[in-house]
């Protein structure tokens, strides 16, 4: 496992654009493609912002979601609706593989589970991902693998319904088990709100099941922790 720390969200977010871009030109060069698995929450926004203004062969770039609110894509809660405008009318055609948030949660989930199956990676039915963006919630969440929720998974998504601040209540999420095979993940965390929850989560003691973050642990690939100063303060 790797921790950065960065000045702040500004800071961060170039870096982790301009790693990005690295990543996905290598992935490109050796596999033909780069498939990449997107957070949402506020903190990776920034990161997104300046992806549109980075070049690279968007068409061999296939975008996925870890999670997704159940809500339609012109919803604010809806981070699809909100990368369309932030990124994707930018950089124009790309390959984009979003959970039908529209759809009933089980339904939606299974629908998921089915597109992720098409770019199965033997011998799975999904995906080996390339990149996974993950944030993190000041409770230890992350996508929408919540506090007090099985900590094992056998499917590849889950329709969770989350009680979390004022966020819409239903969502779809990919499990650790896909997540933990992924060639990189990072955590993107900002702020000195999330200090103490990242110092927990980082040197604490394993505790997966109330601190969902403890659950990502790749298989076979590299963990990176992108943090900045304000929520690095106790590491
Ligand atoms: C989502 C997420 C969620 C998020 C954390 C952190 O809400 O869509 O996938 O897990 O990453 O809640 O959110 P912030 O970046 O807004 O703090």
């Amino acid at each position: 496992m790797f921790t950065k720390v960065f000045k702040d969200s500004d800071e961060l977010s170039q870096a982790a654009a301009t790693s990005f871009i690295d990543l996905a030109n290598a992935a490109i060069q050796a596999r033909g493609r780069f498939l990449v698995s997107l957070s949402g929450g506020s903190t990776p926004m920034k990161l997104y912002a300046r992806l549109a203004n980075e070049s690279v062969q968007w068409n061999h770039v296939h975008f996925f979601w870890g999670d997704e609110r159940c809500v339609p894509v012109d919803d604010p809660g809806n981070t699809y609706g909100a990368m369309r405008e932030i990124l994707f009318d930018k950089i124009g055609l790309t390959n984009i593989h979003r959970v039908e948030s529209e759809l009933e949660p089980t339904q939606s989930a299974r629908a998921y589970a089915s597109t992720l199956s098409g770019f199965a990676d033997t011998p799975f039915d999904f995906p080996r991902f390339d990149l996974v963006l993950l944030g993190m919630g000041d409770d230890g969440h992350t996508a929408s693998l919540f506090p007090g929720s099985p900590v094992e998974s056998d499917t590849p998504t889950i329709a969770v319904t989350a009680h979390y601040q004022d966020r819409p209540a239903n969502r779809v999420s990919l499990t650790p088990k896909v997540f933990n095979q992924a060639r990189e993940i990072w955590f993107l965390v900002t702020g000195a709100g999330k200090a103490e929850t990242l110092r927990r989560v980082l040197t604490g003691e394993k505790d997966p099941e109330q601190l969902p973050a403890q659950r990502i642990q790749p298989v076979n690939g590299k963990l990176v922790w992108m943090v900045d100063e304000a929520a690095g303060k106790f590491l």
